[in-house]
This record gives structure tokens, sequence and C-alpha cells, in this order.
């Protein structure tokens, strides 16, 4: 495919959707809408890919091949092939959820003391102990396998022409690598920390001044066409097997700051894991999400079970006091369970339906008071079977989330990632690595010797945050796609697009318009309106509200990048198939999209 088709593509498939980056209204962006299919994304070329594909018939799962494969070309800080995934699906035509863990794995040389001397967090972020074996290409073989229509190589065209013609570097990857720059002591060779890697600051780094190329850079990456064109030959074994495979383990082992232990066994014997969805009712929904080794469907859902216990402090607003309040109690309680027994369940045993338990949470809501509670202590949820150890570890992260409707009416909420912006910062043919094993616990115990659920323990995968939901309708009909970049903010970013949803009749671009609040059980954070962008409100107010209640409060900037497809079904009178008029009730379905201006949002679809 030319690369002119596919760009017209964006005009056909996102501007016809009714100005896909958008319409103006006032200064803030309203919802599209389409009729059939939808996709929405954090990169407009990405958004472009996908809509192009389920213009062709793809299926949602053909959609997001192509989106994975062009975001981690022109998204490259935040998911790619070197990083790993989360996807919960809803398979129409067998009327079933299932989740897809494709997350990176610990290495089986890896100990529990792999952190501990690392030197902190930065110097083991950009390192080879950091880097845990990809899941990416495997998810979509996997997803693809069971779930796709069109041909697999057809889907990896967009990215491959994009990758040998050129795209323009965008605003926001160049600032991310000007910021990282900024961060090193010195750019010399041999002395620079971020961007070490003398094939990745080729790549996004100007030699002579050591400057960030600028935006707007035609940007070739000749390496990454190569290994797509190898993954779309040979499937997913030509990144697990072979010199791809062989590459990634010497790069890794061969660190320039701390090599790594990861081996082309540990490739070659990555699978990807399907998972049952954690699933919880909210007011007449079901609300489903990804279970361990997230933490996101768990603490999701006792946020939103919490609130459903206590309507006495419920607001009526989505930044009145009273809502901010409770969700930041809310906030506190799921935070310190999260971190007392979430980690990756095929190792540790954590509680996941006691966690969400009916009457556990009724319990714990009964905690919340009009004043704000402190730290929280994690409660005992039925079914512990261990005392662990608090990973209270914060997260910083580069992160994607893509949600995907097709005409078929399938969905899909993928939550997709590097970990850290530019991953460990080492680049393999054309894709960098990933640092997701630095989202395990640097401590493998705590001050009393209890184990951390979240230790590093080899072939392990580190507790995520990451929250791809989908919420159906008492029917069971899809209602709600959603997710969010954002480290451990994920939480509460998701969380709170749901509540915007369905306890205040936002659309999704109005509850993604909403200013963000919340408490991962420390400060309570309300953002720094952006103009244009969020919604204006009084901050200082809201702030002096919460202190009198209590809390501790940051005014901050917040990087969500919310993706929400809502779907609506109304039954209409319409032609019936031989053009007869008013006899057949159709049931219409609206997809109503809102993408993220707080990132590079964009919705795509017709
Ligand atoms: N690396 C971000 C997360 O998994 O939560």
């Amino acid at each position: 495919m030319d690369l002119r088709i596919l760009l017209s593509s964006v005009a056909i498939g996102v501007l016809a959707a009714g100005s896909g980056w958008a319409q103006e209204d006032g200064d803030l962006a309203t919802a599209v809408t389409t009729h059939r299919e939808m996709v929405v994304t954090a990169n407009p070329l990405a958004t472009a890919a996908g809509a192009h594909i389920l213009k062709l018939g793809g299926t949602a799962v053909d959609a997001m091949v192509a989106v994975q494969t062009v975001l981690g070309l022109v998204e490259p800080q935040s998911s790619g092939l070197g990083g790993g995934a989360f996807i919960v699906y809803y398979d129409a035509k067998h009327q079933q959820t299932i989740t897809l863990d494709a997350r990176e794995k610990a290495p089986a040389a890896a100990t529990e003391d792999r952190f501990v001397n690392a030197g902190g967090f930065i110097n083991a972020w950009q390192s080879g102990l950091s880097v845990g074996v990809p899941g990416v290409p495997r998810m979509m073989e996997h997803m693809h396998a069971k779930y796709g229509r069109l041909p697999w190589q057809r889907l990896f065209i967009p990215a491959k022409v994009m990758a040998q013609r050129g795209f323009e570097l965008s605003e926001r990857t160049s600032s991310q690598v000007a910021g990282l720059l900024a961060a090193n002591a010195s750019c010399e060779e041999g002395e620079r920390l971020f961007f070490r890697d003398p094939i990745a600051f080729e790549y996004f780094v100007n030699s002579d001044d050591c400057s960030a190329k600028p935006a707007g850079t035609l940007m070739v990456n000749k390496p990454y066409a190569n290994t797509l064109k190898a993954l779309a030959r040979w499937g997913a074994d030509a990144f697990y097997q072979g010199p791809i495979a062989e590459e990634i383990a010497a790069a890794v082992q061969g660190d320039l700051n701390i090599p790594g232990d990861m081996t082309t066994d540990d490739l070659a014997n990555y699978q990807v894991v399907e998972r049952d969805p954690v699933c919880m009712n909210y007011r007449g929904h079901r609300v489903c999400g990804m279970g361990p080794p997230s933490s996101g469907g768990l603490a999701v859902g006792q946020i939103l079970g919490l609130m459903e216990n206590r309507p006495d402090l419920m607001g009526s607003e989505p930044l009145d006091v009273d809502t901010v309040h409770l969700f930041s109690q809310a906030g506190r309680l799921a935070f310190a369970d999260r971190n007392q027994y979430v980690g990756d369940s095929d190792f540790v045993s954590v509680p996941v339906a006691g966690m969400l338990d009916e009457a556990y949470l009724a319990a714990r809501a009964a905690l919340i008071t009009e004043t704000d509670m402190g730290t929280a202590d994690p409660g005992t949820p039925p079914g512990v079977v261990s005392l662990n150890g608090p990973d209270n570890t914060a997260k910083l992260s580069g992160t994607s989330h893509v949600s995907i409707v097709d005409r078929y009416g399938n969905a899909l909420s993928m939550t997709t990632t590097v970990e850290s912006s530019f991953g460990n910062g080492v680049m393999v043919r054309g894709f960098l690595l990933n640092n997701e094993l630095t989202d395990f616990s640097f401590a493998p115990t705590d001050n009393q010797g209890n184990p951390v659920a979240n230790r590093v323990q080899p072939d392990k995968r580190p507790r995520s945050s990451m929250s791809p939901t989908i919420v159906f309708a008492a029917d069971g009909k899809v209602e709600l796609v959603t997710g969010s970049p954002g480290g451990s903010r994920i939480i509460g970013y998701t969380a709170q697009s749901i509540v915007n949803v369905i306890d205040f009749g936002l659309d999704p671009q109005e509850a993604i318009n909403v200013p963000h609040h919340m408490n991962r059980n420390g400060r309570t954070d309300i953002e720094e309106p952006i103009p244009g962008v969020t919604w204006e409100y009084d901050t200082q107010a809201l702030a002096d509200a919460l202190v009198d209640r209590g809390h501790s409060v940051g005014v901050i900037a917040q990087t969500s990048g919310l993706s929400i497809i809502q779907v609506v079904e109304s039954e209409h009178h319409g032609m019936g198939r031989k053009g007869k008029r008013g006899k057949h009730h159709h049931p219409h379905t609206l997809l109503i999209g809102g993408a993220d201006k707080r990132r590079d949002g964009t919705v795509g679809g017709r």
C-alpha cells in the first residue's frame, strides 16, 4: 500500500468521522460519533492505520496489530515490539470476554536481590537488569490466530511503509528525548546514561550538538521495517528465535551501564497467557478488567465497589468536594490492598475473589468518614493465605492505551507499554527494549522480613497497574471500552472515566476533559487545569475544601492518555433489507469516542 493511500485513509477513516481530531466546542474537544466501527489511540498515524484496517473489513484484533506496529514506530517512548501488553477482549460471536496477559517476564536467572544494589531506580532503569522478555509479538500472533480475519501480512503494511518512507517526528517524542538528554551529566560517549546506546543516540539525537531531533524531522527506520518483514513472513518465532532473539540477548548482556542476564532460551520459552477477566458489578453494570499480574482490574473494581457502598457521601458533580473526597478515600483503601496482596498469581497467592467480595467491600467502605482517613492499612480479604510485606514503590511510565470496536461487535481494550519513557533506552533492530522489570519491588522483604508479593523471582511477571477495561450493560451488551497510560495513576484515571460516564452521564470526551483527582494512599492530587484541554475549575477552592476535611493536597500536572469508546444501542424505525420503510425495528448502534488531548489522542472510524 502506498503511503498516500494510507494517509488518505486518515481523511476517509478519521476526518469523515466528524473530525478525528475532535471538533472544537468553545475551547474543548467534543466527542466523535460513528455508526459502524471505531478506533481510539494516542497517535494520529496509529489511529489512521487502525481505521484503515477496520475499513477493509478487519476485526478489532486486525486493527490492533496495525495500530501496535505503528505505535512502536511513531510513539516509541511508550510501547512497541520490545514491550508488553494486557488485553481485555469481547468476542461477539461467542459472547465471551477473555483477557490476554502479554506481560514481560523476568529471565530464568533473575534473583530476589536483583535491584538491591543496582544504584537506585534511574540506574536500574537504564540498564540490562530491567529488561523483561517482551510479550508484544507473541500477543499479536496469538490474538490474530484466534480472532483475526484479514491476512496477517497485510496488517504490517502501514507500519512498514511508514518505517521505509519516513514519518514526521512528533513534538511529544522530540520533547521527551530532550528531557532525558537534559538529565545526563555529560553527553560524551561512554559517559552518557540516557541514550547511552549509540544506535538509539544516532536515531533520536543530533550528534553535533547533542540536541533532540526536532519535531517534524523525517524519521526513517529501515531496521524496524526489516523486523516487521520478518514478523510478517515468519510469525512471532522470527522474533523469539534466531538472529533477532540473539541480538536482544546480546544487547541485554552487553549493556553499557549494567549487563543483564536474559538468554535466548528465555526468549524462546516466552508464552502469553489467557486469564479469566476480573469482573464486578457497579450500579447495574458489569465492569471487567485485567487480573494479576496486573493490579488494575482489582483496584479499579475496589474503588468502584467502595464508592457504591457510600451513596451518603457521593457528590452530585464530577469535581465537587464530596465526589473528590469519596473517590480519594476509596483510592486509599484500594491502594493499601493492592500494595499488600497483588503480584504474579502464578507465584504468589492473590485473594482475587476476596478483594472484590461484596461483604468485604461493604466493611471496608464503612471505614470512610467525612474527613480524610490518613494512610489506610490493608484489609484482610476472604482467601488471604499469607502475610505479605507491602510494595509501596512509586513508578514513572511510558505506556499507551488503545480502544477498538469493530463492525462485528467485537471490542478490544489494550494497554501496552515499554514501562518508562523509551524503555531501557537500548534499540535493537529498530525497536526499543523495555525496562518493565523495574515494576517489581526493589526490596524483596519488608522491614519485618515478610516477603513482598511483588518481589523479583525467576520467570515471574512484575505487577502492573495497567487497567484495560470493558463495561457491559445488564443485558450483556458492551457499553464502554476504556483505559489509560500513567503508571500507577492509570487506576485512578480509568476508575474516574467510568464514574464520569456512569454516575454523571458524561460522554467519553467530556469524561476525559474533566480534570483528574486521586489518592494512592498518600497525598490527594488534583489536576492543574490545561486551558483548551480540560475543564477550568477553581483549584484553590477545591484544595481548601479538601484541606478542611483533613487532606494533604497537591495541585499537579497529569499525563493521562485515556482512549474511550461508548456503545449506544437504540431501536429505531429504519429501512428494511428490501428498502421497505417503517416495518422493521433495527438496533441502531452509535459509537461515541473520546481521545485524550493531554496527549496526541485521536478517534477514527466510520
Ligand atoms: N509499566 C506500567 C505498568 O505496567 O503499570
